[in-house]
């Protein structure tokens, strides 16, 4: 099984503690179905989060090609960014960080991710939401100005959600597939729930999971998407799944039935929470120790719990949620999690 992925695998950097490890949780012993989560909150410190997977096979490209700057773009409080940033201070690169935010001629205050950007160096480039909508322009801007400054620019798309990023998930799926090992099984169907924001860590798990044949093993893949809906995400994880096998003809033959995505959940939009959504992060938190971000995480593990109380075979007889990380991102206003304390 293992073999299937490795001699089409582009080169990767280390970089994320991995394998992650799983565990069951206590939580939600009235819901019907075991819920059982992979920590890929613990694939490092700074480097935290799901992000890093997909850098590794983004960074290995960037030193191949001997960057000396490493682009990106994101929200105020990107994750992604931030994870890119350090992935480059680590590699002895420098990055610059475009990104969103109200009013740029007021940046927010330096907390949460921003902190951390800041404290690595990272050049932060702040840009309107209207603005927004020209960001690959922006990308290639910045580049060119490196390049005419001397330096070699590597450019890391939005979420780090491309055909080569998604490789990270690709190999996420393989451990999965190992951690499930004597819990999955025809007969007792798991899905393996993530929060989807950009794409690419679906793309990467559902190529994995096709890869792997999962399917025949009772494991299924479902995103539940904290912005856009249904039909962005079958386009975009569509796009890069398409954009992989037209690089490296894996065979893994992705169709639109592949692609489930869990709508319904975006509740007040991107990076904007309801008490029930806080409540939920919050009695996770007390019952298991463990600590969801409210912007992707806590709002896609409140739309499983919502999804499961409605319907409890609605996943099948467990669910492996994937903690992608993100807690950084709660110390940006704790006003916000306070609502609940
Ligand atoms: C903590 C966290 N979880 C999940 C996601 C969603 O992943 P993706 O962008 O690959 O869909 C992101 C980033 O967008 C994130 O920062």
């Amino acid at each position: 099984m293992l073999q299937l992925l490795h001699d089409r695998e582009p080169p990767r950097v280390p970089l994320a503690n991995q394998p992650t490890r799983g565990h069951w949780l206590r939580y939600g012993a009235d819901l019907g179905a075991r819920l059982w989560i992979k920590r890929d909150d613990h694939t490092g410190s700074e480097l935290m989060g799901n992000k890093v997977r997909k850098l590794e096979y983004l960074m290995a490209e960037a030193l191949a090609e001997q960057a000396t700057h490493v682009i990106t773009c994101g929200g105020e409080q990107s994750n992604h960014a931030r994870a890119t940033a350090f992935a480059a201070a680590q590699l002895g690169m420098k990055s610059v960080l475009i990104l969103r935010t109200d009013d740029p001629a007021r940046p927010p205050a330096p907390t949460g991710n921003i902190l951390l950007d800041r404290l690595v160096g990272a050049e932060l480039v702040w840009i309107s939401r209207p603005a927004w909508r020209d960001r690959n322009r922006l990308l290639t801007e910045h580049a060119e100005r490196i390049r005419a400054a001397g330096g070699i620019p590597y450019i890391v798309p939005e979420g780090g959600s491309n055909a080569l990023g998604s490789w990270g998930y690709i190999r996420a799926m393989r451990e999965l597939a190992l951690d499930l090992d004597g819990i999955a099984s025809p007969e007792r169907p798991v899905t393996v729930v993530y929060a989807c924001g950009s794409g690419g860590t679906g793309a990467g798990l559902i190529l994995g999971a096709k890869l792997l044949r999962l399917a025949d093993r009772g494991i299924r893949v479902a995103g539940v998407n904290v912005c856009d809906d249904r039909a962005y995400f079958v386009a975009a994880i569509g796009a890069i799944c398409a954009e992989a096998e037209e690089r490296w003809q894996l065979g893994a033959n992705v169709t639109e039935a592949d692609i489930d995505l869990v709508d319904g959940h975006v509740g007040l939009g991107y990076a904007k929470s309801r008490p029930e959504e806080l409540a939920t992060m919050r009695d996770l938190c007390r019952s298991d120790g463990v600590v969801l971000d409210p912007v992707y995480t806590g709002k896609a593990f409140h739309g499983l719990v919502t999804e499961l109380r409605a319907d409890p075979n609605r996943f099948g007889s467990t669910v492996a949620f994937i903690h992608t990380g993100g807690m950084f991102g709660l110390f940006s206003s704790p006003e916000t999690i306070a609502q609940v304390l």
